[in-house]
């Protein structure tokens, strides 16, 4: 009794430690897919305006089957370590339910091992920063099972910078309060001189 139930406990704790309770690494994926995306190196992009089109496809180099459990890649815009330092909402853990090098989704397609391509524009609330794209391979459970993306494993080639535009809309917003705030003073500023005007000429 005490075996069934220590073993049902243990494989409970293994089935949590390998998947779910969790999460995968990404230490345990494979590189699987080539992705390049349209951006130069160093290039900078602008929030609103400018598109990334993607390529992806299985590298050929891995046997044949390699891919029979890939069913959709969710593609993300992940943070170099250049705009991470400092930054611990943006760090890097192996643990992917944990990381947060990659915040910004860009689209989820449904797995093919070739032709495959997408143009996305940069969507105006992305920060400004140096990013690079990561594609997850996901199965039908959608948990992560291989990658690939448009730098190196040390991310350190092929980085590009979005420029967010928000920073303009924000000081459009402080200039527009700051001049409803303006009107508000001088509506009151108004009367409180007409105010006076009619004592002083009460008093007279
Ligand atoms: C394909 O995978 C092999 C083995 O991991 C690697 O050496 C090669 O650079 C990859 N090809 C591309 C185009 O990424
Ligand atoms: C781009 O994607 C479309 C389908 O969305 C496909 O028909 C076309 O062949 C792709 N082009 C390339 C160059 O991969």
């Amino acid at each position: 009794m005490m075996a069934i139930r220590s073993s049902f406990v243990a494989s409970i704790v293994l089935s949590c430690l390998v998947a779910t309770c969790y999460g995968v690494t990404f230490s345990s994926l494979q590189r699987t897919l080539v992705v390049t995306a349209s951006p130069q190196q160093g290039q900078v992009l602008k929030g609103g305006e400018d598109t990334i089109t993607l390529t992806w496809s299985l590298n050929t180099t891995f046997p044949t089957g390699t891919d029979s459990t890939y069913h959709t890649v969710k593609f993300m815009l992940c943070y170099a370590p250049f705009s991470q330092k400092d930054r611990a909402w943006r760090r890097t853990e192996d643990n992917l339910e944990k990381d947060k090098t990659c915040q910004h989704k860009i689209v989820t397609m449904p797995y093919a091992s070739s032709n495959n391509n997408f143009t996305w524009t940069v969507q105006k609330d992305v920060p400004t920063a140096t990013y690079f794209v990561r594609g997850y391979v996901l199965n039908s459970h959608d948990e992560e099972v291989a990658y690939g993306q448009t730098t190196d494993s040390n991310k350190v080639n092929n980085l590009f910078q979005i420029e967010s535009i928000s920073g303009r809309h924000v000081s459009l917003d402080i200039a527009s309060v700051c001049f409803s705030a303006f009107s508000v003073v001088s509506l009151f500023g108004f009367f409180f001189l007409e105010k006076r005007k009619a004592q002083a000429s009460a008093a007279k």
